[in-house]
């Protein structure tokens, strides 16, 4: 009889998108960081997450982001509960999940800095807990125009009330004004290693019910796409919604036709 496991995964970029630290891939070093400074309640004012294309920067932040304002976080949990609002996104979609852009005018800009900053304080009034903050996820901030980058500069510099916190990415940091990365802790992620990459993708293979053929193409596969989760994911894919199994041949066809070359 055909499986019908092969139709559960629509969109292996989402459906395979790790919604907890646990679920994370590598960068256990920087989960080990992110678990103390919740714990110590610590947390930097602004971070950013660095690096290539696919690493999983915005999984790291938004991560981050749910578990700094998660509700249901206990005193020595780092985890978000997935339940609250906060981890819902509900509450502070806007802000958890705002794509800025390349074309936010500065006034704009302020608005929305102000209004997250107001959040965090009140937040932490009316919660009156130290160790439950408020972050403003701002992806891809090389893209910000320079005017506002000068103007988080000078936001970085005050003092916030409150427990407001940024927590950014970034493909392209050196295109990010110097000064303001100066007071940003920068977080390189780089990718897992070898093994670790091509025993994600034989588990995403079976999870999938994609039938591996040659166990040599996972690892062919691991360093054409340099350790790209999102190639990876898109590559497989593609092998999967054409019914391929995965060989040397079959992955480098389905690098072409998801253009992923
Ligand atoms: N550390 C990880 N462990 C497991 N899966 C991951 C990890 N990082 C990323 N992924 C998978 O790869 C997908 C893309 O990751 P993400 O969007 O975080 O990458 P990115 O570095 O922000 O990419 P881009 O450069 O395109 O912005 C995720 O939806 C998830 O499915
Ligand atoms: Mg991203
Ligand atoms: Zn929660």
């Amino acid at each position: 009889m055909p499986s019908t496991k092969r139709n559960v995964y629509r969109n292996f970029i989402t459906d395979f998108r790790p919604q907890r630290f646990k679920d994370v891939v590598g960068h256990a070093h920087v989960v080990r960081w992110i678990k103390n400074w919740l714990i110590e309640k610590t947390l930097p004012q602004a971070i950013l997450f660095t690096g290539e294309y696919g690493v999983g920067k915005s999984v790291m932040a938004q991560t981050l982001a749910k578990a700094a304002a998660c509700s249901n976080r206990s005193p020595n949990e780092y985890e978000p509960c997935g339940e609250c609002h906060f981890c819902m996104g509900r509450d502070l979609s806007a802000h958890i999940y705002c794509d800025i852009g390349s074309r936010i005018k500065p006034d704009i800009f302020k608005e929305y800095i102000t209004q997250a900053k107001n959040l965090g304080t009140n937040m932490a009034w009316m919660i009156d807990n130290p160790g439950q903050w408020y972050p403003i996820l701002l992806e891809e901030m090389h893209d910000l125009p320079k005017q506002v980058q000068l103007d988080l500069r000078k936001e970085l510099d005050e003092q916030w009330s409150g427990n407001t916190f940024l927590v950014g990415t970034s493909s392209d940091p050196d295109k990010i004004d110097a000064a303001l990365k100066d007071r940003i802790k920068l977080i390189p992620l780089r990718a897992p290693d070898k093994k670790d990459m091509m025993k994600y993708v034989i588990g995403i293979c079976r999870k999938t019910d994609i039938p591996v053929q040659d166990i040599d193409a996972a690892g062919v596969l691991v360093s054409r796409t340099n350790s790209s989760f999102r190639s990876i994911l898109r590559i497989l894919q593609t092998i999967r919604d054409s019914s391929m199994c995965l060989s040397v041949d079959n992955m480098k066809l389905a690098a072409e036709l998801s253009g992923c070359e």
